[in-house]
């Protein structure tokens, strides 16, 4: 797989490259990360590559002719010719589609993904309109540029790519797990059956050793090594934050009669925590 990542600050990819997951996923070959600076598509002598907006108001913005330049270049075929199933332009900007696990898992497989950072204002909404087939952002909240965001846009997609991690189900049944996978992780009867399973729920807590730091134990279900009683044990505590923590979740989640027993004794006690607080 090949990313190619169009912005102004190359540089600032190189560290980000450098550890882990992504970097050895470079070194085997899986996937390659090339960077293009605009700058290097001006014809000026000040190698500039933005301007002010029509219609005046505030900041600046780069200008298409770089960008279309870096496109030409790249031999990046026209929107139109685009295969877009094995290879898409993502425009990131605070203004695009939400980026998700599931778009990331749509990304991992495709053979080629370009990628451009906006920076000042914005982008010439040509290069929007010409050369890119979607507009992504990912969060609502506005980054000085794109560079972070895709960032963690290529790392989420990375460490999807089959033998990028060591234990492929690591990915498979974490937090926002890909959404084939709840049906998966079930038992006819209806139990969760991985016992990590998440199942659109948000993953339940770890602990490691020791058994007891600085007086606090780890929880008893995790020592009992009774297999069934630590799947009950995680799937409570995976309700548990996803009601405390993004209970927009549980709208969507596959849940179980059991699972919906939790949920009310969770829900009245935190309305008993509440009335007590009061
Ligand atoms: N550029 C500025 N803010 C951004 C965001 N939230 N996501 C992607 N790109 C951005």
């Amino acid at each position: 797989m090949r990313f190619d990542i169009l912005t102004i600050f190359p540089g600032f990819f190189d560290s980000v490259l450098d550890y882990g997951i992504l970097k050895r996923a470079q070194v085997t070959g899986q996937v390659q990360v090339a960077r293009h600076d605009l700058r290097d598509f001006t014809h000026d002598r000040h190698r500039t590559v933005d301007d002010r907006p029509f219609g005046g108001g505030e900041g600046m913005v780069l200008k298409a002719e770089p960008i279309f330049d870096a496109f030409e270049s790249l031999g990046l075929s026209a929107k139109e010719q685009r295969d877009t199933s094995r290879e898409t332009v993502i425009m990131l900007s605070a203004q695009g589609r939400p980026f998700s696990q599931s778009m990331a898992h749509e990304l991992a497989g495709m053979d080629r993904v370009v990628i451009l950072c906006g920076r000042y204002e914005g982008i010439d909404e040509r290069v929007n309109e010409m050369l890119c087939d979607r507009e992504v952002s990912i969060g609502d909240y506005v980054l000085s540029g794109g560079e972070l965001a895709a960032a963690i846009l290529v790392d989420a997609v990375v460490r999807l790519l089959p033998g990028a991690l060591g234990n492929p189900d690591s990915a498979r049944f974490e937090s926002f797990g890909a959404e084939d996978v709840a049906e998966e992780s079930m038992t006819t009867d209806g139990v969760p059956r991985a016992t990590h399973g998440s199942g659109g729920l948000l993953e339940y807590p770890h602990y490691t050793r020791p058994a007891e730091f600085r007086g606090v134990p780890i929880p008893e279900a995790l020592m009992s090594g009774n297999h069934e009683v630590i799947k009950r044990w995680r799937r409570r505590m995976s309700l548990e934050k996803t009601l405390r923590n993004r209970p927009d979740l549980l709208e969507k989640a596959t849940l179980t009669d059991d699972d919906e027993r939790t949920l009310r004794k969770l829900r009245a006690g935190i309305r008993g925590a509440m009335e007590q607080e009061m």
